[in-house]
């Protein structure tokens, strides 16, 4: 029997919460944390539990027919990926910040200067919108450290409660855009498996409908 393979984030923010939406969907998953496979138990659904940043090469390759991941990481690097649902959770901005003892009048004030970011094309993508030429360094994470280590004049990553930018003494000055978890879709998707994603979607409606 065909299934559909859903991507989910396999640690982290996301991770959580798209298991209980599909919980709420009614689809238990045998949940074996240490296996990055798992199978439904009463949906014809394999969930793969992947590293958010390999989800969009893994939905273009047709290597999964779906994820939930955040819409933030499907603007930096989701191209020809499609988003069929958006899943009111796992809400953030993608926000520059810089250390609080810098003064901070527009956003010229990043010309020339050093940015560290784990999302460089929507950085430049901003900045290029904007007139402004920064000096890009790409990082995969703990991103707010960089200024105080003297990697970078400000930072661009995500802002969810701003605790992170708050315990590095950093401040936002410019929110870049504003993300939530999505339900993604792969190019590749076949038209067995569409069906299936019509009926976990339909599903997925509901949950949302009755979460307001
Ligand atoms: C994420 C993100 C920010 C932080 C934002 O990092 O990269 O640093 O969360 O959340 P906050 O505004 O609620 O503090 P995460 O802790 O997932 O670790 P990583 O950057 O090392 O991947
Ligand atoms: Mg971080």
């Amino acid at each position: 029997m065909t299934k559909i393979r859903i991507a989910i984030q396999k640690s982290g923010r996301l991770n959580e919460d798209s298991l209980k939406i599909l919980k709420e969907a009614g689809i238990s998953i045998d949940n074996g944390k240490d296996q990055l496979k798992a199978t439904a138990r009463n949906f014809p659904l394999e969930v793969f539990y992947l590293r958010n940043g390999d989800i969009p090469q893994y939905l273009r390759d047709g290597v999964v027919d779906i994820a939930i991941i955040g819409e933030n990481v499907l603007i930096e690097k989701g191209q020809g990926i499609t988003i069929v649902e958006r899943l009111n959770f796992s809400k953030c901005k993608v926000s520059l910040a810089v250390p609080k003892s810098v003064e901070y009048n527009s956003i010229k004030d990043f010309e020339g200067k050093r940015i560290a970011t784990s999302y460089p094309n929507t950085v430049k993508q901003y900045f290029d919108s904007k007139g402004v030429s920064a000096e890009l360094h790409i990082i995969n994470g703990s991103v707010e450290i960089a200024p105080n280590i003297g990697l970078a004049d400000g930072i661009c990553d995500i802002v969810s409660s701003g605790s992170t930018l708050f315990k590095n003494g950093l401040k936002e000055v410019e929110v870049m855009l504003t993300s939530e978890a999505v339900l993604a879709v792969s190019p590749q998707i076949n038209k067995d498996r569409k069906s299936l994603l019509t009926k976990l979607q339909f599903r997925i409606q509901s949950v949302l409908r009755a979460r307001k």
